[in-house]
Formats: C-alpha cells, structure tokens, sequence
C-alpha cells in the first residue's frame, strides 16, 4: 500500500509533511488504536476503491482500439467489442463505487463511535482539578468536534490512498506504456512543487489548530449562555454576550479563510505544474504523429490519462492538508486519552469497612488554585452518630465532602473511613459507602422515576412510595403531569429548587448506605416541609453515620456532635448547649440566625 502511494512522483510533494514524524505517529496510533480493529472493513473497502480507481486506467487503454480500429482503421465489428467493454467498465466503475462508500462509512463510524465512547468513559475518571481546567463546552467539542473532523479526514486520506493513487498508477501505466518520454515530459515540473506545498501545509496545520482552538472556546461561551438564560436575560447582558460571541466568531472567519486559502494553494500549484507538462506534451508528440512514428490512438490513450490523472493527482495533493488538519485534532484526543487521573485506585484495595464508620480527618491541608481551602482540618465524625459541619460561607465544608468520595485529594494529612485512609479502598467501593445529597441538587434529563433509580435495578413499589413520603417529593407528584414519569428536563429544569431537592432525598433514602451526607439537604424546602423532611432524615440517620452541613443551625440542634469550620479549619466542637455556653463563633452565628429569624417569623401567620 505505502509503495503505491509512494511510487508516482506527482504525490511526492504532498507527502512531505511540515512536522514530519509527528504526524505520521499519530496517524500510527490512530491506526493501532482504533482503525485496526475494522482491518476486515477497511480491506474490503481498499480492494473496492482499488477497483474504482483502476476503471480509469481501463477507460483510457480503451481509446488507443476505439480511435485506431474503430475511426482509423474503420474495422466495424470492433464498435461492438469497444462498446461492451467501456459499458463493462463503467458498470463495474459504478458498483465498485457505491460498495466502497458504505463499507468505509460503516469502518470510520464504528471508529468514530468508539473513539467518543472511550473519550467519554475516560472524562468521567479524570479529576474535579482537571476538569476545572476544561471547561464542558471545550469537552464537548473535543468529543464531537474533533472526532467529526477526524473521522472525516481518515476517511478522505483513505479514499485517497486507495482510489486515487490506484487510479493514478494505473493511468501512468497506460501513459507509459505509449511512451515513457513523454510521461516524463509531463511530469518534470512537479518535484518543483516541494517546497511550496511543505510551507503550505505548515501554514494550513497551524490555522487548523487555531480554528479548532477557538471552536471550543465558543462551545464553552455557547454552554455559559444556555445554562445562565435567566441570568442573561434579568440582567440584560444579552448585547454583552453577543459581543463576547462575536469576537470568537470573527477570529474563527480568519483562521478558517486563510486555512482554506493554504488549501487551495496545493491544488493550484497542481494544476499549474500539470498545465505545463500538458503543453510541453502537445509541443513535442504532435510532431510524432505528423511524422508517423505515433498513431492517434495512442495520442489519445495518453491524452485521456493524463486528462484523467488530472482529478487524482488535485485531490492526493490536497491530502497532505486533509490530514494536517485531521492531525490537530488528534493530536488533542490523544492528548486527552493520555491524561492521568490523579487519583490512582490502589493496586490491591482494602476491602470496604463493614457497619456505620468513623470518620476522621486528621490535619488535612489543601490548595485549589493558589487558593488555602483546608489548612490543617482535623475532625472525628463517630460511629453511628450524627455529626454537623455548620460555619460561614466558605469556610470549606462542602470540600470534606469531595475529600472524603475521593473527588479532591489532600496535598497532606490523612482522611479516614473506618479507620481505613481513602486511598485504600477502591474508588467506587468507597463511593458505595455514602449516599449524598449535595448542595446543588442535581438531576438528570431523564424522568423522576429515572432520576431516583439512576440506572440501578427497580425498586418494590412499597419502598419506593415510602421514600416518596418520607422525602416530601410524594407531596407534588400529583400535581406533575405524568406523576414519575414527568421528565426532570435538562439539569432537573422542569422542577423547582425545592422539588429537585426532594428528589435528591428520596434518591438518598433508596440508597440505603452505611454514611450519609447531607450538604444543605433541605436548604430550599419551606418551613413545614423542612421540618418534615428533617424527620425523615433524622430517621434514616438512626444506625448510620450521618455528616450533615447545614447554615439554618436550627436543624442540627439536635446532632451528637457539632463541627464549626473557620477558613478551612475546625474551630470549635461540641453539642449545641455546649458550644453556646463556650461563646464563641457557633453561639454568635446562633445570636445572629436568631436576630434574623425574627423578622420573617413574625409575618407567618399564626396557626
Ligand atoms: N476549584 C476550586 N478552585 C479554587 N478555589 C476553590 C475551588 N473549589 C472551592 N474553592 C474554594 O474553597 C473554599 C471552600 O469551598 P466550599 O465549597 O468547601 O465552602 P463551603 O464551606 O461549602 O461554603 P458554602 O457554605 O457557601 O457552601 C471557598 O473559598 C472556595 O472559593
Ligand atoms: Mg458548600
């Protein structure tokens, strides 16, 4: 195949790539990684787009008989025997063809849908730090984007190599078998082209990049505005964030035009050199066949080759650029296929501890993005017992929750479950151990019963209606239009902030695991329902180990224990009559939330 694809002088310009083995390592993986596995496909889809490409050579041998016998000779009978065999041809040409395009459609989808699977299976094991770092609408380019633009190229690059170059071998063996002179003639100018289409494609692979670069910048602007809409729209922003659009699409325009600008030049330069040698041909064969020493089938044999190489040899020039693009977007898939979790599950993991588990942090230290969020955070959350992290906005709550499920990892000290560190157990056997509900409350775009089942097995109707009741969510399930199965829409859109946390819940309750963490669980839910739910929670808590995050301190009065963070660090413990007859941050925050219940208090009306 290489030999092929090598041989013909007139590819030898495109082939010299600006980065040289760079690409060809990539294109290597791809070919090891991926394009392998549909080896059987992509054979037949070659030897087909062979076929295709060979037709071309058939057609122009056929004008050498066509003219000599059939208009110079005047030879009758062998109309019929030319007609049968340029109709064989085109028939087989056609055939050939079609066959070859859905078989390399099926081999570069198949790819193209394995490759976005493991992009997407690998996005999910990569770290919050990482992730922080690539925003969504970037990703999300990077796995549709990319792979389209990819999966398009290989295709185009193999069509190349396998009906083009095919189609031009065999039009050059038509064209020397006339006569190798002339050939030679038509081609000396192209190893002129080099140079010229080496600094094309340098200039095509960088545009490439940048074009792709600010695709995923806009997707991410894109993603910012659809998930804010309200935002944008009460604070009237929607000019401001054209703008911000408009500025990414301008700079797209350019890259984009001068990338197609360094396309065509291969193409162009093609077409020049070729219209040279054409000239050059006519020049010195015409004088053979005046002479005698060429027949005019043989003019026209070599002419409809040269004619017909014309097309191919345009699109195997242009290929260098194909692929130049295609290579910056696999050189970012693999980028991002190669990139290491930060956290490494352990090598032969402890198994999980059985029964409720302590919890400890012991002089956990952690930086996020320059920033001090835990500065030696040590906390022990008993056995069985309810435990309340409560203190300002900030102060670093919510990470103890991403610590102890592995999201984050300590840069020092230790996080404990059950007296076994994190790191110990396997990642998803510890995840296993708790059942969340996390401040934010999110849902997924699929139905409530979905939300509440999250692809687990179903559930006893009993145990369910009695999660429903318990978590408040049974309250405004009458009132949806299809009960469970009213979609949560996009992000649970379809629900208010105090429904979707109800349904958290519930999905917390279902979860039956030995630790429960609670952050803000009930922040949304009105007075009545909250103290309703709180019940219910409070239930559930009874033999687990509970960690509850709350700012309305009235719902952990009652916890065994209470944790009061201060800038990343545990400040005061204690119960609740403990720490407010210690004075200090928990028994101000407490005077405070007093002093601010007051007022909202006295505008209920009495029941
Ligand atoms: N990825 C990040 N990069 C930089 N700083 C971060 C990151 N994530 C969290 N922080 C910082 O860590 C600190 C603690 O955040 P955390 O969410 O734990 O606070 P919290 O106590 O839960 O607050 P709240 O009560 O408002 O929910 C905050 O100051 C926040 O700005
Ligand atoms: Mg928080």
């Amino acid at each position: 195949m290489t030999r092929m694809r090598r041989r013909p002088a007139l590819t030898a310009a495109a082939e010299i790539p600006a980065p040289g083995g760079a690409e060809r390592r990539l294109l290597g993986w791809l070919w090891r990684a991926y394009l392998s596995r549909e080896r059987a496909l992509l054979a037949a889809a070659m030897l087909l787009m062979a076929l295709e490409g060979a037709t071309l050579g058939l057609f122009a041998a056929a004008m050498e008989p066509l003219f000599d016998r059939v208009f110079v000779g005047g030879e009758p009978q062998a109309i019929g025997l030319v007609a049968v065999a340029v109709a064989g041809i085109f028939v087989l040409r056609a055939a050939a063809s079609a066959l070859q395009r859905v078989t390399l459609a099926q081999a570069t989808e198949r790819t193209a849908a394995r490759l976005q699977h493991d992009l997407l299976a690998h996005l999910m094991r990569l770290d919050g730090g990482w992730h922080q770092r690539h925003p969504p609408g970037y990703l999300i380019e990077r796995v549709q984007g990319d792979v389209a633009a990819v999966s398009q190229s290989w295709a185009t690059v193999l069509t190349g190599v396998g009906r083009d170059a095919v189609a031009l071998v065999s039009l050059l063996a038509v064209a020397v078998a006339v006569d190798p002179l002339w050939t030679l003639v038509a081609l000396v100018g192209l190893p002129l082209l080099a140079l010229p289409a080496a600094l094309a494609q340098g200039f095509v692979q960088r545009r490439a990049a940048a074009a792709r670069e600010i695709a995923a910048r806009m997707a991410t602007r894109l993603d910012e505005v659809f998930h804010g809409l309200a935002a944008v729209k009460l604070n009237g922003i929607e000019g401001w964030m054209t703008r911000r659009y408009d500025d990414l699409l301008a700079r797209r325009v350019r890259a984009e035009v001068r990338g197609a600008a360094g396309r065509a030049a291969i193409p162009a330069l093609v077409d020049l050199m070729t219209g040279v040698g054409f000239v050059a041909v006519l020049l010195y064969g015409g004088a053979q066949i005046a002479d005698g020493s060429k027949t005019v089938g043989q003019f026209m044999a070599f002419f409809t080759a040269m004619a017909l190489a014309f097309e191919p040899v345009r699109r195997l020039a242009g290929l260098s650029g194909v692929w130049s693009q295609a290579a910056a977007g696999v050189a970012r898939i693999r980028a991002i296929l190669e990139e290491r979790p930060r956290l490494r599950p352990p090598a032969r993991p402890v198994p999980p501890p059985p029964g409720a588990p302590e919890i400890v942090l012991r002089d956990v230290h952690l930086q996020l993005g320059g920033h001090r969020v835990l500065d030696g955070l040590s906390l022990t959350a008993p056995a069985g017992r309810t435990t309340a992290l409560v203190g300002p906005s900030g102060a670093g709550k919510s990470t103890v929750f991403a610590l102890l499920g592995r999201l984050l990892e300590p840069d020092a000290g230790e996080v404990l479950v059950g007296g076994v560190p994190v790191s110990a157990l396997d990642p998803a056997a510890l995840r296993g151990l708790f059942s969340v509900v996390a401040q934010d409350a999110l849902l997924f775009d699929e139905t409530i019963r979905d939300n509440l089942l999250l692809g687990g097995p179903p559930v006893e109707d009993s145990r369910l209606a009695a999660a429903l009741e318990a978590s408040g969510v049974a309250e405004f399930l009458p009132h949806l239009p299809l009960g469970l199965d009213t979609p949560a829409g996009p992000r649970g859109s379809a629900l208010s902030g105090g429904q979707r946390q109800r349904v958290a819940i519930a999905r917390a309750l279902l979860r039956d695991a030995p630790v429960l963490l609670l952050d803000e669980a009930t922040s949304a839910l009105d007075p009545a329902t909250e103290r309703r739910v709180q019940g219910a929670l409070r239930a559930l808590s009874a033999g687990r180990t509970a960690i509850v995050i709350a700012h309305r301190l009235h719902t952990v009065r009652e916890a065994d224990r209470i944790v009061v963070l201060d800038r990343g660090r545990a400040v005061e413990t204690g119960t609740h009559d403990a720490l407010i007859a210690g004075g200090g941050l928990y028994a101000r925050l407490h005077h405070m939330a007093e002093r601010g219940t007051a007022v909202p208090g006295a505008l209920v009306a009495p029941d």
